[in-house]
């Protein structure tokens, strides 16, 4: 995976999918408000890996982005994160939160812009201690609503935050799955997967549900006496790893989880993360309406 870099306090990393995920939840955040306007909410935007909020991209000119700088055969793009472009919309709080001082400060930066630094929390820290530790401060009967988006590099988004979030019973969230980072690390051989990789992996799913169902026996070849020998074999894609994931979230999300999956792919058509919503609401109207939403914007092809 490229190592994400700050460029001139911007934050430089991803590519058109970072585009495609950001917008698909933009397009969420302002359906929300206008179904959850004058009902007395307090709606909060939660971005738990929240970046600089803003993304410095290299490429070609397109139409409608930022030109910052030119460059004889390249420019320099700047594109609206997911906290900015959030924090243009009228929710009554924000919770921003990322590990990286210099990420932090942007996002204070656009906070004050945007005239909202009254209403945003924004915490420099680990992202699953904050939001778990933001979760049990909530009162039972509180009017507190939140949309979350949960989009880190990697694995790092560990299964006691998720866990946290269905468990508020008002939370509608955002999960981006690195659907190649965890192939890569869930070798096709099951006793390859190294060790850290397998905490990793457990820490994810929030069990060791992975090496049942993702890996089956498998025949490999016959010993000398004739009899067939059988290893654990991974056997599922990187559509049997986001199913079993939704499996994980239905267990927990009482408000259900997305039918669609919107797949962020690379150049070569090579998929490297797929998009997942699950509803934390219990109210079936609520949610029903919700994943709707969520599954019309989530299949919509990207671009
Ligand atoms: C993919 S970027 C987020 C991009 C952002 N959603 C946007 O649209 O601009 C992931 C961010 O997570 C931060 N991060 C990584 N691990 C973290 C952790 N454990 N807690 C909080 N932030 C973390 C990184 O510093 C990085 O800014």
């Amino acid at each position: 995976m490229a190592t994400p870099q700050m460029d001139d306090g911007n934050h430089r990393y991803g590519g058109p999918w970072s585009e495609w995920k950001v917008q698909a939840v933009s397009d969420y955040l302002d359906a929300y408000l206008n179904i959850t306007d004058n009902r007395g909410f307090t709606r909060w935007y939660i971005d738990a890996f929240a970046g600089s909020g803003t993304r410095l991209a290299s490429g070609s000119a397109i139409e409608g982005q930022a030109l910052i700088e030119g460059a004889s055969e390249e420019v320099k793009l700047l594109h609206k994160g997911s906290a900015l472009r959030a924090l243009e919309k009228r929710f009554e709080r924000f919770l921003l939160v990322d590990n990286d001082k210099a990420k932090v400060d942007g996002l204070r930066a656009h906070a004050q812009d945007a005239g909202k630094e009254h209403l945003a929390t924004i915490i420099e820290g680990d992202a699953c201690d904050t939001i778990v530790k933001w979760c049990s401060n909530l009162a039972p009967q509180s009017m507190d609503r939140a949309v979350v988006f949960v989009d880190p590099y990697g694995t790092n988004a560990e299964w006691r935050m998720i866990e946290a979030l269905a468990k508020t019973g008002r939370a509608d969230v955002f999960i981006l799955v690195p659907t190649r980072l965890l192939t890569q690390f869930m070798t096709k051989r099951y006793e390859d997967v190294h060790p850290n990789h397998v905490e990793r992996l457990d820490s994810f799913f929030g069990n060791r549900s992975w090496s049942t169902e993702l890996y089956k026996p498998q025949p490999i070849q016959q010993n000398i006496f004739f009899t067939p020998e059988e290893e654990m074999s991974r056997t599922a894609s990187a559509q049997g790893i986001i199913d079993h994931y939704k499996n994980r979230l239905r267990s927990i999300f009482r408000g259900g989880v997305s039918e669609n999956v919107r797949w962020l792919c690379n150049s070569a058509g090579g998929s490297m993360f797929g998009l997942v919503f699950a509803v934390a609401n219990a109210s079936e109207k609520a949610c029903v309406k919700a994943i709707r939403v969520a599954d019309h914007i989530l299949g919509k092809p990207p671009g």
